[in-house]
């Protein structure tokens, strides 16, 4: 059988990127994935799609996590969602991947794009497990999507080095809190992985292969690179790993 079968799994901004590699990978080990995305439809759709022809489970439903409802509209859209297929309005895992970057040197920084940035990276993550936990049922896992900005200097963007800091420890946290429920906290870390996200920085091939130079196997992550590594931590087999910093970055900062 397969080893999520019979589990719901919520993947934040499972739109596109990183976040849609981890709801295919989940829903291929059996799981039934909520994509949750914030702006792109199509793309949501493109997702649920692209699961359901590998005769996978999964259904979009939409927030916009800067938003000041984005927590109540999440939990409505899941709910309706999961009512539609006639599943109980419960889950038992929640990967919290959705994220903004883009915050710029300190002498650039605006404190609007502060707030966004720490309303969509640190603010939503932590109300949405808030308000899941009479829903996230026991024995549950919960993985944060940090980054490897938070262990070595990103001065390039350091509000959003900042926001991941603030999800490292609130990782730490909630695995002490949660722990007695068996519900695991962990937060994996990605380098640069190859998504819209830095695309900016990857339109010559002198630029793409600089950034490739940072992973000691020479090229850019992938998003199944992460995928893989959260279907690890969402599995039985990572029932004693708990708030724990797993640096999923190519061994990019050896
Ligand atoms: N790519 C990297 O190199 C890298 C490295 C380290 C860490 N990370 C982290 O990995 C995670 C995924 O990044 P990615 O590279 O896959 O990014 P991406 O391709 O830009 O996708 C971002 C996802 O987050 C969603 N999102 C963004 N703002 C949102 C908002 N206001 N409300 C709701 N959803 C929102 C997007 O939804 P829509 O499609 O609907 O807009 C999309 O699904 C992020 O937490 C990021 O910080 C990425």
């Amino acid at each position: 059988m397969a080893r999520l079968a019979g589990r719901t799994a919520i993947v934040t901004g499972a739109s596109r990127g990183i976040g849609r590699g981890v709801a295919e990978r989940l829903a291929a080990d059996g799981a039934l994935v909520a994509v949750h995305y914030g702006r792109d439809e199509d793309a949501a759709r493109a997702t649920v799609r692209g699961v359901e022809e590998r005769g996978g489970r999964a259904f979009a439903f939409r927030s916009d996590l800067a938003a000041p409802d984005a927590v109540d509209v999440f939990y409505a859209g899941l709910d309706a969602g999961l009512a539609e297929l006639g599943e109980e309005p419960g889950f038992d895992i929640l990967v919290n991947n959705a994220g903004a970057s883009g915050s710029g040197r300190v002498h650039e920084l605006s404190p609007e794009v502060f707030d966004r940035l720490f309303a969509i990276n640190v603010k939503a993550p932590l109300f949405l497990i808030q308000r899941g936990l009479d829903r996230l049922r026991d024995g549950g896992r919960i993985v944060n999507v940090s980054s490897l900005a938070t262990r070595t200097a990103f001065p390039e963007s350091v509000t959003y080095a900042m926001t991941k800091g603030a999800v490292d420890t609130m990782t730490l946290a909630l695995a002490k809190e949660l722990g007695p429920r068996g519900i695991t906290v962990n937060a994996v870390a990605p380098g640069f992985v190859a998504t819209d996200m830095n695309a900016r920085r990857r339109t010559t091939p002198e630029a793409r292969a600089a950034l490739a130079a940072h992973s000691v196997f020479g090229r850019i992550g992938d998003p199944a690179d992460i995928a893989d590594v959260v279907a690890f931590l969402v599995s039985d087999e990572a029932r004693w790993v708990t708030g724990q910093y797993l640096d999923v970055s190519g061994g990019s900062a050896l």
